[in-house]
């Protein structure tokens, strides 16, 4: 049954320890095929809002939708023009009467709250510029299938304290995995994420040592310059310079270590096209679970719900 019925899924730390794990158990029974004559979402629509581009967020959540038995769509800011065109409490208040939920890929995580706030129905974070939930069931569904239970494992986030940084720490906190972020002086992950992440008792620690690489059992990196800084892009890539993820440091992993990236890449930036192409690389199995893992988020959330109409 639906463990998150009916439920916002804004943050990681929306889901339960336990519930995380149902999801991820539903998104492997999904991946081997077991709900292909199961329509849990027949009748159900899922609007998609889209502040910022997207390839794999968009693309995953519409075949999932479709996979299902439901059905989405997309909006485009330059269509619906939230907080500008109309106030984001009446996009939210027209939505909710024509579909069941609402995915949004936005700049502020506020505008996502709002959303949620005035709609009657689950929202779905796809992005915001403090987190990215969904892309972190994915990369735990992968890191599950290449090296098992999470709890304890070394994950390695290198680079910009950013949403996917964020969120790593979120999912140390779920799943007790051992997570360090390793950043230059200047670009640490958000400090109320961090605090929280502490006073809970994760295995969680920041550093700008690269030395915390060595022997570990996952390597994440994502971009240096995400959308929304193009203007920062000078000052970001003299910053960064030596965090550049290489099929060198690469060697540095664990015999078993993988190396995971939530793409798009910019190649000669936070990593190289050799990175993605070795044998430790995971990149495209890690992309390929955006499916599987936001099909059984969906079920949960929205599997429980009757078509209206
Ligand atoms: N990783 C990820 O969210 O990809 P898109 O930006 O293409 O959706
Ligand atoms: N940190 C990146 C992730 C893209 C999937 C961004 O926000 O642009």
């Amino acid at each position: 049954a639906p463990c998150m019925a009916g439920r916002d899924f804004l943050s990681n730390l929306d889901m339960s320890s336990a519930e995380l794990r149902t999801v991820l158990d539903t998104a492997a029974s999904m991946k081997r095929g077991e709900w292909r004559n199961v329509k849990p979402l027949l009748g159900l629509s899922l609007a998609m809002v889209f502040e910022k581009a997207s390839l794999r967020t968009r693309t995953t959540f519409d075949v999932g939708m479709y996979q299902l038995g439901g059905h989405a769509i997309t909006l485009s800011n330059q269509e619906i023009g939230l907080g500008t065109r109309e106030r984001v409490s009446d996009v939210a208040r027209n939505l909710e009467r024509w579909v069941d939920g609402v995915m949004g890929r936005v700049y502020l995580q506020q505008t996502l709250t709002e959303l949620a706030e005035h709609a009657g129905i689950p929202v779905i974070n796809g992005l915001s510029d403090m987190l990215h939930p969904v892309q972190l069931l994915a990369d735990y569904q992968t890191i599950e299938e290449e090296l098992g239970a999470a709890a304890g494992k070394r994950v390695v986030y290198i680079g910009d304290g950013n949403n996917l940084a964020n969120s790593h720490i979120h999912m140390g906190m779920l799943t007790g995995s051992s997570v360090t972020v390793v950043t230059p002086l200047g670009f640490e992950p958000n400090g109320a994420v961090l605090q929280e992440a502490l006073r809970q008792g994760a295995d969680v620690t920041l550093t700008n040592d690269l030395s915390a690489i060595d022997g570990a059992d996952v390597l994440y990196t994502d971009v240096w310059i995400s959308m929304g800084q193009e203007a920062e892009a000078d000052r970001r890539r003299k910053a960064f310079q030596g965090y550049q993820v290489t099929p060198t440091m690469l060697d540095r992993l664990a015999p078993h270590g993988i190396f995971l990236h939530c793409l798009p890449a910019h190649y000669g930036e936070e990593t190289v096209p050799e990175a993605t192409e070795h044998p430790k690389s995971r990149v495209f199995d890690q992309a390929e679970n955006r499916l599987h893992a936001q099909k059984a988020l969906l079920y949960h959330v929205m599997g429980g719900m009757k078509p209206r109409w």
